[in-house]
């Protein structure tokens, strides 16, 4: 997959991979080849003599807005740079929701433009233009896209195939396993020693009778949604995704 980032703090991705996308399993997926992440700077593209990117808003108000035309011949350029169609991303506080749903969305594509605004926003009308999809990482306020682009990456690049080891299947993760076609949050784990701090391992997990085990786990993940995510038990299930009934017994 070929990821392009569209930024104006390109300092943020000075190195490649940049440092926080280098280490763990998306530096593996990065060293393997199986991502590649390309930032530019927006600023390299604006026509106008100082290089400016961003003006003043219409209308008035604080902040400032990047312009259409910086942005619109950027894009235009670096879709160019290679054959593969781009997934155009805006990140945006306005933006739908990022779910693990969406994220295995988006895993599927061969290659993701990520726009990361700043300032008070962009140009309505570059982004009608544009019509990429606008993702939120989160009901907060960031100071730019950028550190939204990383969440994004990290997120998606661990799901392309032959990145994770049989180890570190994420068919268990808090959100990808499903019961009911409900995404559920994932059990408790616990390693050596068996008592620490006067804290026991629960004796379930001693036993080694893993249908017991199994049983277990599922009945933690769920108590966990139930208490800590109960709008994850009541959104509407996810179509076409293959759903049973919990089995507790
Ligand atoms: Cl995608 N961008 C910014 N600037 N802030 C955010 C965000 C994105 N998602 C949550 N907060």
């Amino acid at each position: 997959m070929r990821i392009d980032v569209l930024t104006t703090f390109p300092e943020m991705f000075a190195s490649t991979p940049p440092a926080a996308l280098g280490v763990s399993i998306p530096g593996r997926a990065a060293a393997s080849g199986r991502v590649e992440v390309v930032a530019t700077d927006v600023r390299d593209y604006s026509d106008n003599k100082h290089n400016k990117t961003d003006d003043r808003p219409f209308g008035g108000g604080p902040g400032m807005v990047m312009m259409c035309q910086p942005l619109w011949d950027a894009v235009t350029a670096v879709e160019a740079m290679d054959t593969r169609v781009a997934r155009r991303v805006y990140l945006t506080p306005q933006g739908t929701p990022l779910t693990q749903r969406l994220v295995e969305e988006l895993s599927r594509e061969p290659r993701l433009l990520l726009i990361a605004g700043h300032y008070e926003g962009v140009d309505e009308r570059v982004i009608q233009a544009l019509s990429p999809l606008e993702i939120s990482i989160g009901d907060y306020v960031l100071s730019g896209g950028e550190l939204a682009a990383m969440v994004l990456i990290d997120a998606v690049v661990r799901l392309l195939p032959g990145v994770l080891g049989d180890h570190e299947s994420n068919q268990q993760d808090s959100f990808s396993a499903q019961v009911a076609g409900h995404r559920l949050l994932d059990c408790p784990h616990y390693t050596r020693p068996r008592e620490w701090q006067g804290r026991a391992v629960p004796d379930v997990l001693l036993g080694g009778d893993h249908g017991l085990i199994a049983k277990w786990r599922l009945a933690q993940r769920l108590e966990r949604t139930t208490y800590r995510r109960p709008d994850l038990l009541t959104d509407q299930v996810e179509a076409g995704l293959p759903s049973s009934e919990p089995k507790l017994g």
